[in-house]
């Protein structure tokens, strides 16, 4: 089973997600199990202080480290440990692929300003972004994350098929779909997917995935092609 630790100051914002759809199916039938923990938890001060002025100066409030260390003391918890942020390395199907083989996993979010660097330094963390904008906080970042991470352990899906012909998968972009009517307003289903003839669509399919990947991915295009012809 696959434990998912998540450090935060929000833990309420993880209720609905973690106990809904698959992420919940997953728990439920004990493939996973989530631990929410509240970051104020680790302080010792009346006011439960978890951030400080920045050193140096400038805009906003930085947290703490001593709650991150001590939370993540306290959970016992090992590698790997990931501090959502977004100066981070970008994350890919790779990394959810990681870290669904692995036994644990911890998400550490960060809110206000920054999160102090001696957290990624100290807890030895891995800084990963979700993507090139910024949030106010890392919990939409981490539930990202561990739906990604969670919707590759197996059982989880109903149908693994499903995993298996997802966008980044083998490398591409998925394929479009379409399901009835097979006219609808004047827009119609491709006749190919209509003909029975699943060689036809096999190859129809690869066509729009290869089609759709050059024309909108083109880093993962050539990350694609470099693998082939490996
Ligand atoms: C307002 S942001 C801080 C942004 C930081 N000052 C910077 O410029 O990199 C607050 C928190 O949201 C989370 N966050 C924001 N954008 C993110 C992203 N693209 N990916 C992952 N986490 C993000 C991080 O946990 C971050 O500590």
């Amino acid at each position: 089973m696959l434990t998912v630790n998540l450090v935060t100051l929000f833990p309420e914002l993880f209720a609905a997600p973690l106990g809904t759809s698959i992420l919940g199916r997953a728990q439920a039938v004990s493939l996973v199990r989530y631990r929410v923990v509240q970051l104020r938890d680790y302080t010792h001060d009346k006011h439960r202080t978890v951030d400080d002025y920045p050193y140096g100066g400038g805009a906003g409030m930085v947290l703490k480290p001593e709650p991150f260390f001590e939370a993540v003391e306290e959970l016992r918890v090992g590698p790997p440990i990931v501090l959502l942020s977004a100066r981070g390395k970008r994350f890919t199907h790779d990394d959810a692929v990681r870290y669904s083989v692995g036994r644990e996993l911890t998400l550490l979010c960060g809110h206000y300003k920054d999160v102090d660097q001696r957290v990624v330094e100290g807890l030895g963390a891995e800084e990963v972004s979700i993507g090139d904008f910024v949030l106010s906080g890392g919990e939409p970042a981490a539930l990202c994350v561990v739906d990604a991470v969670v919707r590759l352990l197996p059982g989880a899906l109903g149908d693994h098929e499903s995993a298996a012909t997802d966008s980044h998968y083998e490398g591409l972009l998925a394929p479009p779909s379409y399901t009835r009517p097979p006219s609808y307003r004047g827009l119609e289903v491709p006749e190919v997917l209509l003909s029975g003839d699943h060689e036809q669509i096999a190859a129809w399919r690869a066509v729009q995935a290869e089609r759709l990947t050059r024309e909108r991915r083109p880093d993962l295009w050539a990350k694609y092609l470099d693998a082939q012809a490996q």
